[in-house]
């Protein structure tokens, strides 16, 4: 299956996935890498592993729609079967999103539909909770709202910041994604109006636990 994916910035779950596909874990190959900020440093993790890149930068648009219309066709050109946001921190138009409903994934740093949004780390240590992790989901128009293929948790500990606990969730971000864009290259997981489906059920609202030990 062809992929195209999405970055703003480091790329780590990019990385990632490029290993992934590189150990013959999924089945599928990235057909480019697209950026909305020209000094990513995910841009330069693609070229080394000689994946085309391609710089859409938002900053010279007057409009998200006039930006999505542009960054839709850059994608077209690809023909992908999955579209994959990776640290893409964008909000997306509603026309964008329903071109690409049920091939489109991304990854949230909580456990959904726990702290949607920005600064997920910071707010899950000011709330007292003792887990948090990371969501893949398929993105629908509400942000960070879609129907959950799988999650992976982490236990908070006394001494974390948001910086370590950061750091703790990232680690297993770079387990999760893979697993979920494998699950869906092989055709082992499709967006229903119910909900995800696996095995012939709907999964429940959290999705597989993917959690790595
Ligand atoms: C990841 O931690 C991802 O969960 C987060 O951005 C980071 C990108 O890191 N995404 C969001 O917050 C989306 N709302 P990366 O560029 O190193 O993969």
């Amino acid at each position: 299956m062809d992929i195209v994916v999405l970055i703003s910035g480091s790329g780590t779950n990019l990385q990632a996935i490029i290993e992934a596909i590189e150990a013959g874990h999924i089945q599928g190959r990235i057909a480019a890498v697209i950026s909305n900020r020209p000094q990513a440093k995910g841009l330069t993790r693609a070229r080394n592993h000689g994946i085309e890149t391609l710089i859409l930068d938002h900053t010279g648009y007057g409009t998200r729609e006039a930006f999505d219309a542009d960054l839709l066709q850059a994608i077209e050109q690809y023909q992908p079967g999955l579209v994959v946001l990776a640290g893409f921190m964008r909000i997306l138009t509603d026309h964008f999103v329903d071109h690409f409903t049920g091939r489109m994934l991304n990854i949230h740093p909580s456990l959904l539909p726990k702290y949607k949004g920005l600064n997920t780390h910071q707010r899950v240590l000011d709330a007292g909770e003792s887990q948090h992790g990371c969501s893949v989901h398929f993105v629908s128009s509400e942000l960070d709202s879609g129907a959950v293929i799988g999650q992976s948790k982490v236990n908070i500990a006394r001494n974390d910041t948001a910086q370590s606990l950061s750091q703790k969730v990232q680690q297993q971000e770079h387990t999760l994604y893979p697993a979920c864009v494998a699950l869906f290259c092989d055709h082992q997981i499709h967006l229903t109006p119910d909900g995800v489906q696996y095995q012939g059920s709907i999964l429940p609202d959290n999705g597989l636990d993917l959690t790595e030990d």
